[in-house]
């Protein structure tokens, strides 16, 4: 089977940036042909067809999982690389101590070197697109140029793309605005000679994944794979938006969003940050367990929040999918997620695939007799059980659009976004951080955040399971000085109304308890720690204060229903003032990173939380 995809000879756009910048790509990378892409359904059925003959996809069974498609990636190019990701700041000290940093002109050196005729063999995809809204009052435009029909069908899931946001920048230009775009250029790396097969997954083992964020522009090479390729996601709305945020005022943050409403039929709004890997796709959509409660989902990775003129923090969710964890994900733990795939329209990456055409995972129900893993293997629960081998890679995806959530909220098309009351922090941590924990006010959650602790996962490449300070969830994405950021942080709480700015929690759902399991069920039960973080916001809830902040008074969180007892609940509640004592050294440690550039107000909140815990 062949499929071609069409090229233009002629350029849908008379835009002289964007055809300067498209020209000066190709004459670079040297691509057989350009494709400028237009968003429609026909090109996403040519894209996917050609993606097909190449082996990359394979169509599921449309009756199971319709228009949707397998995809596996190189064994080696299965997460996000932070060691090969650098911040390019022009000065070194605006990279801080927590990214990989070179100077911009050697980067691109190198760079345009790697980049030379990198494309050979290839169609360049053109691909405008919007984070967030196209109508909003400043809309986020980016155009990413790649080598990959993977990346540029993934795209269209995740971002609002194609020829409307073309008509758009050219309308703002002709009305006299300097709309701004984020060039956001991708390559796989992997050129084709004339006559050469292609791969299933082309890519490089030399990957680069940079960001200059003086200029506002994007370089990634040598990975096809998620947050390294998709380059609107994690690159443009929170590397770049971070550094935009800090210079216009507002916070570009690894948030999910959510709404909520009590049985009396009173509406909040909760963003949280936890680690990738750590439960935002899952909070975002939870089920609540709690008779008349309702959750609807906004956003499930990253948000985008500014002061609106009533003083409060809003928030917009500027993606347009979901790009969620497969392993884990079921009827039980996330019915939501699994009813939104089920309509289709996706793209899954790194599962197991059925004889009967479906996909799997671990954690799934009904475990198939047999299956093609990730690698390509045979696999049945049978050789599992010897040899241990998984059928999905524990970072593989599922990549869904938003639109098909049943319980998206009719804000998510609102451009103003949603006022936040609560903002929730977490991770992953077996002992220590209770299961949620109340901040005295915006510079102690600021701390909170600022200190946030978690267990790597397999979201990135690397050892999982160590614990690192992964600050407001933003480690590998903040795209300039991490004291810098802090200093942003605690600049919000100062210029505006503490009062109308949402309330900080520290939350975690994984602590373990003697016999390794977890204290939490965790899931739909979360909505328990919701209800109470509510109830405190409107005085209604009890608490006990602690030396590390808040936590429910005992019979102030509801476990009604659930099988779990007041004392077991008190175990993932307690403060051990000894664990704390033991954390103190690592948030020393890792504050004097930051020398000068820590805000002041973060060393006093420690010295404030070693008095308290009499260390
Ligand atoms: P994200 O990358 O932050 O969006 O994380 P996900 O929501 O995709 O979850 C990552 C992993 O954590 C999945 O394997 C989930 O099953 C698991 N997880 C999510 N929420 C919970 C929870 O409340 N308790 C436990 N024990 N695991 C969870
Ligand atoms: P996430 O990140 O785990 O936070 O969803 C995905 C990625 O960056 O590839
Ligand atoms: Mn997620």
């Amino acid at each position: 089977m062949t499929a071609t995809i069409d090229t233009q000879t002629t350029p849908p756009t008379t835009h002289p940036g964007i055809l300067a910048w498209v020209t000066e790509v190709a004459e670079l990378t040297q691509p057989a042909s350009i494709h400028w892409c237009t968003g429609s359904d026909e090109e996403w059925a040519q894209l996917t067809a050609s993606l097909e003959a190449t082996g990359t996809f394979t169509r599921l069974n449309p009756e199971v999982m319709p228009n949707s498609f397998h995809a596996a990636s190189d064994p080696t190019d299965v997460a996000r690389v932070e060691d090969r990701t650098y911040i390019c700041s022009v000065d070194e000290r605006d990279a801080g101590p927590t990214n990989n940093w070179m100077d911009p002109e050697k980067m691109k050196e190198l760079m345009r070197g790697l980049y030379a005729g990198c494309m050979q063999g290839r169609t360049m995809y053109v691909i405008p697109f919007v984070m967030g809204h196209l109508d909003a009052e400043h809309p986020m435009f980016g155009i990413e140029i790649t080598d990959s029909a993977y990346v540029t069908v993934s795209m269209r899931v995740m971002a609002r793309m194609g020829t409307d946001v073309l008509r758009r920048i050219e309308e703002l230009e002709a009305a006299g605005d300097d709309p701004q775009w984020v060039p956001a250029l991708h390559s796989v790396g992997m050129p084709l000679e004339p006559g050469q097969a292609d791969v299933a997954w082309p890519c490089n083992d030399t990957k680069y994944i940079v960001q200059f964020p003086e200029e506002r522009m994007i370089w990634s090479f040598g990975s096809g794979y998620g947050g390294n390729a998709l380059l609107g996601k994690k690159c443009y709305a929170l590397r770049i938006a971070s550094v935009m945020a800090r210079d216009e005022g507002w916070l570009a943050e690894h948030m999910l969003i959510l709404k909520l409403t009590s049985p009396q039929g009173v509406t909040k709004y909760v963003a949280a940050a936890f680690p990738s890997a750590c439960g935002k796709t899952n909070l975002a959509m939870l089920k609540p367990t709690i008779p008349g409660w309702k959750v609807e989902a906004i956003g499930d990775d990253i948000a985008w929040m500014r002061i609106g003129e009533d003083g409060r923090l809003w928030a917009v969710n500027p993606e347009f999918g979901f790009f969620g964890v497969a392993p884990g994900t079921n009827e039980h733990t996330n019915p939501h997620a699994m009813e939104t795939i089920r309509k289709g329209n996706s793209v899954f990456t790194n599962v197991a695939l059925t004889p009967d055409g479906n996909v799997w995972w671990e954690g799934l129900e009904n475990t198939p007799a047999e299956a093609t893993s990730w690698k390509g293997e045979r696999w049945t629960p049978e050789l599992a059980e010897e040899t241990g081998e998984l059928s999905s890679h524990a970072n593989s995806r599922y990549c869904t659009p938003i639109k098909q959530c049943s319980i998206l909220a009719d804000e998510y098309d609102d451009p103003r976004g949603v006022p936040i009351d609560a903002i929730l922090f977490g991770g992953r941590r077996k002992t220590t951080i209770p299961l949620v924990t109340e901040a005295r006010d915006w510079n102690h959650g600021t701390f909170m955040g600022a200190t946030l602790s978690s267990e790597t996962t397999a979201a990135a490449v690397g050892a999982v399971g160590v614990v690192r300070r992964d600050p407001m969830a933003m480690l590998p994405f903040i795209g300039y000085n991490a004291g810098d950021y802090f200093g942003h942080w605690v600049g919000i709480g100062k210029d505006n109304d503490a009062a109308k700015l949402p309330k900080i929690f520290y939350v975690n759902w994984f602590r373990r308890g003697d016999d390794g399991g977890f204290l939490w069920p965790g899931f739909g039960e979360n909505s328990r720690v919701l209800k109470w973080v509510i109830e405190r916001i409107d005085g209604q809830a009890a608490a006990v204060e602690t030396p590390i902040g808040h936590v429910p008074a005992p019979g102030s969180l509801d476990i009604d229903g659930l099988d779990l007892t007041e004392d077991e609940l008190a175990k993932a509640l307690a403060v051990d003032v000894e664990e704390w004592k033991a954390e103190l050294p690592q948030i020393e440690e890792w504050f004097e990173k930051f020398g000068d550039d820590l805000p002041a107000v973060l060393w006093s909140e420690l010295d404030t939380l070693k008095a308290r815990l009499g260390a």
